[in-house]
Formats: C-alpha cells, structure tokens, sequence
C-alpha cells in the first residue's frame, strides 16, 4: 500500500511538472540533465554498499545543484536514473526497484520544486546566508526524505523496529553533513563556472571519497558492534544486564532532577548500559553467588570496574563512559575502589552511577535475597550518605523518587512486583 502510494505521488507529480515544463533549450531539456546523471555516476563508482537496505552512496554533491538549478521534471528525472544505476538490482525484486526509483524521483522532484517556489518568493542574493541556509536546509531535507522513504518501507516490511537498520540510518545522516558542504560548493561552482566548472570539482571531491566512506563505516560498525556487545552481556551475564538496565532508569530520574542537560542525561543512561562491563571478566557463579563471599573472591569483584577500563579504553566508543566505568564504586571518604579517589575527586557522572547502582543493588531480588523496600534502600542511603554516597546527589534522589513514587514511596509497592 505504501508503496503504490509513493509510486502513484511520484507518477502524478511528473505529469503535474510536464504540463509545467518551459522548454528553453535543447541544452536545458537534454544535456545539462545528462551531464549531472553521468557526473553523479562517477562521484559513485565503486561506492560501498553495506549488507542492509540504506547504502552509503554520495549523492548530495550532485543532487543539491540537480535541485536548485534544473526544472523540476528534469530533476525527477536525474532522481530516477541516477538511483536505477545505483541500487543494486540483481538483488531486488522489481517492485523495489520501482519503489526505490520513484521514491529518489519524487523526493528530488518535490525538493526542486520547493526551490523553485522558495527562490522566487526570497530573491536571494547568491551571496546571502538566507541562501546558504536555505540550500542547506534543502540539502538536509534530502538526506532524511532519500533516506527515510526506504526506511519506512522497511520498517512496515518487518513489522519492527531493525536495530541495525536504525543504525544504518543515523550513519547516513550523521555522513551527510560532509556531503551537504560538498553539495554547497557544487552549488555555488556551478552558478559561477557552469557545468564545466562543477565537473572539476566533482572530480576532485573524488579524492575525498575515501574519508567519507570511512566516517560512514566507522559511525555505523560502532553502533552495530555496541549493540553486539550489549546483546553478547544479556546472553552470559543477564542479571548484570537486567541490573544495568534498570540503573539506567535512575539515572535518568537523577538526571532530570539535577536539572543535567538532555544531552548529558542521554549520555548518562547510556553509561549505565557499560558500568559494569568489566565483569565479563569475572566467573558468572562468582557475580551469582548465593553465600557470602571468601576475602579473596571478593577482591576478584572489585577487579571489576579497572578491567572494564582496561578492556575498553583505548575504543573511540567507549571515551565518554571511561570515569564512569571506573570510578562508580568510588567512595566520598576515598576507601572506595580501584584508586581510593576522594570527594569531587570522582568525576560526577561516577557519583551519580554509585548512588544509582547501589540502590538498584538494594531493591532488586535475587534468588539467594529478598530486596530492600524502597524506604529502607532509602534510609541505607542517607545512612551512608557523605561517607560513601555524594551527600547531594542523595538528597536529589530522595526528592525525585517522593516526586515519582510519592512522599512514602507508597507508588513503589505497585511496582516492585515487575522487578
Ligand atoms: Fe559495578
């Protein structure tokens, strides 16, 4: 249904645009369509493709210029041709090959004729920033649209939501800020040069092919591979996994109630998912021990959070979440390890995760321990508040969880059965 929807939009619009179409020249209804189809075709030789729906073709360069300066019709029709020789068509079936040629045909069409109307309201000086950011904001719209259309084919196809698929997606439009610069410079190279000029600087962008290949592969394998490791945790060690993921819950309640930035509660969360990934490297009967532990395995315990450190710190990825992987089970009075950090010695992120973590150790069930209720974890934490938790960080935590749970917790009762 979708997908005869799009087609159906696409076939309508290039009828609406060919009653619309001012024949100038046969330069303008031939060449020049033809001259941006075989220099997108060879800005894209060899591009890779990535085993998933979304490949990582540079197209912006050429189809930003498509769209400011050709009729709409005949920027539809660059859309269709270009994306015919692109996609991998021994591999799909025809009707994909349809969609995904009238879907780069409609949205290049659509955009042209925002262009259009948009250049004819504005005026603009080449020169301005309105035209810049206008050009850039149509640069932006295409990624998304070129992007989102087989996406969300994808997404009805499956019936759920891919996770490799998303990541895929946020790659290809975290690459496009580089392509959409790119497209800037053909855009303005070829109001001022024409077609000969923009064909020089196509030819040279080849050269930086390479890093924007290399930026798209990096950004989608390191979400891909995180994933994988996250998947790989919940298999051997799902308690840890199941305990993360409700650390990440109070995070985000601490977070909020700090008044932290999103972005910094975003990346707080995620550091929950990684704050105990170094007990991969302790023996699983030893994390589930039911009995109390010997001197000696307690100390394998502690290893935890400096082999986490060691295993990922020198990864990219893992750069952000390097304090709080290990320092959450640092101390305020400086007999916490692995280095006996003291007060705000400890980044803050690692203070709020040990407040968080511990209450999470407190409350959750295990088979060998029934859980704290939640006014005994709190009177734990207030226990121990300014000894071993930031005195601060706790007393923002009481008050959200009365905000959440009410002022005796008596919301938490309901809930405490899902744990
Ligand atoms: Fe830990």
């Amino acid at each position: 249904m979708y997908v005869y929807s799009i087609v159906t939009v696409f076939i309508t619009l290039s009828l609406y645009c060919f009653l619309d179409l001012e024949v100038i020249s046969v330069t303008n209804l031939f060449l020049l369509p033809l001259s941006f189809i075989l220099l997108s075709i060879m800005l894209n030789k060899d591009f890779v493709l990535i085993e998933n729906s979304i490949s990582t073709s540079i197209t912006i360069p050429i189809s930003l210029p498509a769209i400011v300066f050709l009729d709409p019709l005949l920027a539809g029709l660059y859309g269709v041709i270009t994306e015919f020789f692109m996609i991998n068509r021994s591999r799909k079936s025809l009707i994909k090959v349809v969609f995904n040629v009238s879907a780069t045909g409609l949205v290049v069409m659509l955009l042209a004729i925002l262009a259009q109307k948009g250049f004819a309201v504005g005026e603009f000086n080449i020169f301005s920033s309105a035209y810049f950011l206008y050009i850039i904001v149509l640069g932006m719209m295409y990624s998304v649209l070129s992007n989102g259309l087989p996406f969300l084919a994808m997404l009805l196809q499956n019936q759920r939501f891919d996770s490799q698929s998303i990541s895929a997606f946020s790659a290809t439009l975290k690459t496009s800020s580089i392509t959409i610069f790119l497209g800037l410079i053909n855009v303005f190279v070829y109001h001022h040069f024409g077609i000969i000029g923009m064909a020089i600087s196509t030819f040279l962008m080849i050269f930086v092919k390479p890093t924007i290949h290399f930026r798209y592969i990096l950004n989608n394998e390191m979400a891909t591979f995180t994933q994988f490791v996250l998947h790989v945790i919940k298999l051997y060690d799902p308690i840890t996994h199941s305990h993360s993921e409700r650390v990440k819950n109070w995070t985000i309640i601490i977070g909020k109630e700090m008044k932290l930035s999103n972005k910094e509660i975003h990346e707080l969360s995620q550091a929950a998912s990684w704050h105990d990934i170094g007990k991969i490297e302790i023996p699983n009967e030893l994390i589930n021990k039911a009995g109390k532990l010997t001197e000696e395995e307690f100390d394998i315990i502690k290893s935890h959070p400096e082999k986490g450190f060691l295993l990922v710190k020198d990864m990219h990825f893992f750069k952000k979440y390097l304090p709080v992987i290990r320092y959450h089970h640092e101390r305020m009075d400086g007999k916490g390890y692995p280095l006996g950090l003291k007060g705000k010695e400890i980044p803050l992120h690692a203070r709020i995760m040990c407040v968080a973590d511990s209450f999470d150790a407190m409350t959750s069930r295990r088979s060998y321990k029934q859980g704290m209720s939640m006014a005994e974890a709190v009177e734990e934490l207030k226990r121990c508040s300014g000894t071993q938790f930031d005195p601060g960080i706790v007393e923002v935590f009481i008050r959200a969880l009365q905000k959440e749970y009410g002022i005796h917790f008596e919301g938490w009762d309901k809930q405490v059965s899902n744990f």
